[in-house]
């Protein structure tokens, strides 16, 4: 029998992109379909450029004809990314030479976001990009702590007439910190509107520079004091971390909710999955899924988002944290390999968002260093 252009076809309509309910041939996606012999070649166009994504489409599609087919044995796609044109609403006014300004959120509190956002900006910086963080956490500062920068007093320079804040700057990150400004131990009262004010000037009164990426740290929660930091901030995506913990899924849920909401309307980038496993560091093959396994996976599954990391859960990480010098920057660990791992994910996830919404700007390498993996 003959297999026509329409066999297959019909076999891929049943076929869905991936975590999504659009067919890749009702959608208009399946380009062409060429057959050669016991040989099929697709061209299906695609809005998400990762590798992850097109791997998952081409298992899908392989499975879908050998199902039908068995001898067709080759099955080759050739992807073209799909330029899709929106209009973005960004909050506030753009900070000059900043490229993308990712926020690191959670619904919960105590999840890891601190710990996180150090982590992905040392990697992002160990990668080779320009990046800044903002310890917008103005109630429980701690990357002071995290970026050894306890003590440090910003320096004022003066910048067009205007005066600026100098940025204190660690493992090539630049860091400011409402802990530069408030005694340690001191409890700092804010209501919503004076905290988006803080938060403001410690963003636009500082002098960045050209950067890739600045970071925002920010505290936990999802109530009208963090609406009103989020709206401050004129955010290119948000990234949300949880543990796998039931309870911790449901606030991360609200934390995805509330970016989504039309007042916000910032693009997640996707999902952090922390402390997924205790991993003993003398026995690395050995996984304790204390927490759950795979609860901040499913969630990016069931919300159509990213799944950037799974990061274990290691003493040294704490203790890394604690000791002001970020565990991405431990030799060759698997640590700080699930760190630079992430890093590249956000990088991904940020560079198809650019591409799905094309209004700022694409995300440019600066300089490469070499990378542990
Ligand atoms: N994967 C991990 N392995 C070991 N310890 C971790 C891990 N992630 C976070 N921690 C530790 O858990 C504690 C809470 O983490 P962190 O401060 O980053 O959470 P947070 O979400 O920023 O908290 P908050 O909501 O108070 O801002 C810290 O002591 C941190 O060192
Ligand atoms: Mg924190």
């Amino acid at each position: 029998m003959k297999i026509t252009k329409e066999d297959i076809s019909n076999i891929l309509s049943k076929v869905n992109f991936p975590s999504s309910s659009s067919g890749i041939v009702d959608s208009g996606s399946l380009k062409n379909v060429q057959i050669f012999g016991d040989e099929i070649i697709l061209d299906i166009e695609i809005s998400n450029p990762t590798l992850q994504y097109k791997k998952k489409i081409e298992a899908l599609c392989i499975e879908a004809i050998h199902d039908m087919l068995s001898d067709m044995k080759n099955v080759k796609i050739n992807f073209a990314i799909k330029e899709v044109k929106k209009d973005i609403k960004i909050q506030g006014n753009p900070i000059p030479n900043v490229k993308n300004i990712i926020a690191v959120s959670s619904g919960k509190g105590g999840v890891g976001k601190s710990t996180i956002a150090a982590n992905l900006s040392t990697a992002l910086a160990e990668l080779g990009y320009s990046v800044g963080i903002v310890d917008a956490d103005i109630y429980g500062p701690s990357m002071p702590i995290m970026f050894d920068l306890v003590g440090e007093i910003p320096q004022a320079i003066e910048l067009e007439g205007k005066k600026k804040m100098k940025p204190p700057s660690n493992y090539n990150v630049k860091m400011v910190s409402m802990g530069f400004f408030t005694e340690a131990n001191q409890a700092v009262v804010w209501r919503g509107p004076m905290a988006s004010k803080a938060l403001n000037q410690l963003i636009w009164d500082t002098h960045w520079g050209a950067l890739d990426y600045l970071i925002i740290d920010l505290p936990p929660g999802t109530g009208d004091i963090h609406l009103s930091l989020v709206q401050a901030i004129p955010l290119t995506g948000a990234i949300v971390v949880t543990t796998p913990q039931e309870i911790a899924l449901a606030d991360a849920k609200k934390g995805v909710n509330m970016f989504q909401m039309d007042s916000i309307d910032v693009p997640v980038i996707g999902i952090v999955e922390n402390m997924s496993y205790f991993t003993p560091e003398e026995l690395p093959e050995n996984k304790y899924y204390i927490f759950g396994k795979d609860g901040g996976k499913d969630l990016a599954e069931q919300l159509n988002l990213n799944l950037l990391g799974q990061i274990p859960i290691v003493q040294s990480l704490r203790e890394a944290s604690d000791g002001g010098r970020p565990a991405v920057l431990q030799e060759n660990t698997q640590i700080s390999k699930s760190f630079i791992n992430l890093a590249k994910n956000v990088v991904d996830s940020v560079n198809q968002r650019n591409v799905d919404l094309p209004d700022t700007e694409a995300v440019k390498i600066t300089n490469m260093k070499g990378c542990s993996n």
